[in-house]
């Protein structure tokens, strides 16, 4: 396994530009199973996941032909209806092909998920809406095993809300279900993210009836087919962020480009009242954190446009070298705190304690030997050992590929001293 070897304390400089979004690629891969022609995809990633929702539309007798970082896909044959678990056990977004499938074959078998290391992620939600939608589903041996009415799905109002709020990747599958609904579908407590937005808004350009995209009203109207279109992915927030916090954490000076700060609001909220200075233009970020130290912050993570869970890894590297005591509550995943105890191993002050972390500022980070546990507690380990004295070695770092692309190469490029380590970790 591949490690990542980190040399800190040197501060980042220069620009760097953000690749579109992981968590908008997924559903709006598995979303061009709904189309009768050819969908063509510009901005796409070059990430592990990417390529694991490829295989699983291969699988599912989509052809697929890549092109730098577009990629076209085509329905050639629709015998095969069913997600393995091979695939969808390396990624849970796999899910996201059950909505389109239903709706678009009248049948189809996916794997259930299965465990998860940031916390208990159930599929209750998704499984509600497509029922209400008048499918079928029963479990056959790990499997979710969905069939439709005869004469397909049937639009209805849906109550998406769980007892941690909305669900982005429902959302999603039920909306594209819904697409091909007869009636119409109104889904209450949709999530609001911009990845959702970018579904629904690809969809309606296919030839979909969808409003509301973006507040917790979604309204369908059923269309009898969809045809296929070109499609520019989202640029990634999640990602943007990183780099933000990566350059505040080891006082650099970055211009992120092609992302988009109004997607980012709570996020730089944040890093406003962390006294880090941010200014913005539509489509860029610019931090200068030279020679500078920044405060504590109290910080809750919410479904959007509240601040977001797959950012608080990241901003608790930060706030572990901030000056005062930053209280981060976690609201979507209570559990997901792994990345504070490997940065204690890096002399980080936290203590995690019912889906809160108590982190006192420390005036320094020093370099250790830290493991990766997730997509996000693995960035936020890249940011500590920027900010770390000495050298650091992230050992488990296909984490951080699954969701960054190329992060050692481009980051190295800034002048952090970064290098990945072959078949050590
Ligand atoms: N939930 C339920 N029932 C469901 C679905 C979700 O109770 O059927 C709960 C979850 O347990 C959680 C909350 O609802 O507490 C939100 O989960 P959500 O369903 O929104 O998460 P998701 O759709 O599975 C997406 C992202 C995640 C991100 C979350 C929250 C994709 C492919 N994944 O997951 O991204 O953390 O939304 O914003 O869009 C990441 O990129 O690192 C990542 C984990």
């Amino acid at each position: 396994m591949e490690s990542f070897s980190i040399i800190g304390g040197k501060p980042v400089q220069g620009s760097i530009a953000v690749r579109g979004s992981k968590n908008a690629t997924l559903p709006l891969l598995a979303a061009s199973l709904l189309a009768d022609g050819p969908c063509e995809f510009s901005n796409v990633p070059l990430l592990r996941d990417v390529q694991t929702q490829v295989k699983i539309l291969n699988t599912l007798g989509v052809e697929t032909v890549w092109q730098g970082r577009r990629v076209r896909t085509q329905v050639i044959d629709s015998y095969n209806n069913t997600a393995p678990y091979e695939l969808v056990k390396q990624m849970r977004a796999g899910v996201c092909v059950l909505g389109p499938l239903l709706a678009k074959r009248g049948e189809c078998k996916v794997s259930l998920p299965g465990g998860c290391v940031i916390g208990e992620r159930p599929i209750d939600l998704h499984l509600r809406g497509l029922e209400a939608l008048g499918a079928e589903i029963s479990m056959e041996h790990g499997y979710i095993h969905a069939k439709a009415p005869k004469g397909g799905l049937v639009g209805n109002e849906i109550y998406l809300g769980g007892k941690f709020g909305s669900s982005v990747t429902a959302t999603e599958n039920v909306m594209s279900a819904a697409v091909l609904a007869r009636g119409t579908t109104t889904i209450e407590c949709a999530a609001c993210e911009p990845e959702v937005v970018d579904v629904a808004q690809f969809l309606n350009a296919m030839g979909a009836r969808i409003e509301g995209a973006g507040s917790p009203r979604i309204t369908i109207r059923g269309v009898k087919r969809l045809r296929g279109c070109a499609w520019s992915v989202i640029p990634d927030r999640i990602e943007a962020a990183t780099f933000v916090v990566l350059a505040a954490a080891c006082r650099g000076q970055l211009t992120i480009k092609g992302c988009r700060p109004d997607h980012m609001l709570a996020f730089l909220d944040v890093l406003r009242q962390m006294q880090v200075p941010v200014s913005r233009s539509a489509s860029s970020l610019t931090i200068d954190a030279r020679s500078l130290r920044p405060a504590a912050c109290d910080v809750v993570t919410l479904p959007y446009p509240a601040f977001p869970t797959d950012c608080q890894a990241q901003i608790m590297a930060l706030a572990a070298i901030a000056k005062g005591t930053s209280v981060i509550t976690e609201r979507i995943y209570p559990e997901r705190f792994m990345a504070g105890a490997e940065m204690k191993r890096m002399g980080a002050d936290i203590r995690v304690a019912n889906g809160q972390a108590v982190v006192n500022g420390v005036s320094a980070l020093q370099g250790a030997e830290v493991m990766a546990s997730d997509l996000r507690a693995s960035a936020a380990l890249v940011i500590a050992a920027a900010a770390a004295k000495g050298e650091s070695l992230i050992s488990r770092i296909y984490h951080i590929d699954r969701g960054y692309e190329r992060i050692d190469e481009r980051l190295a490029k800034v002048g952090l001293a970064i290098r990945r380590c072959p078949g050590a970790g």
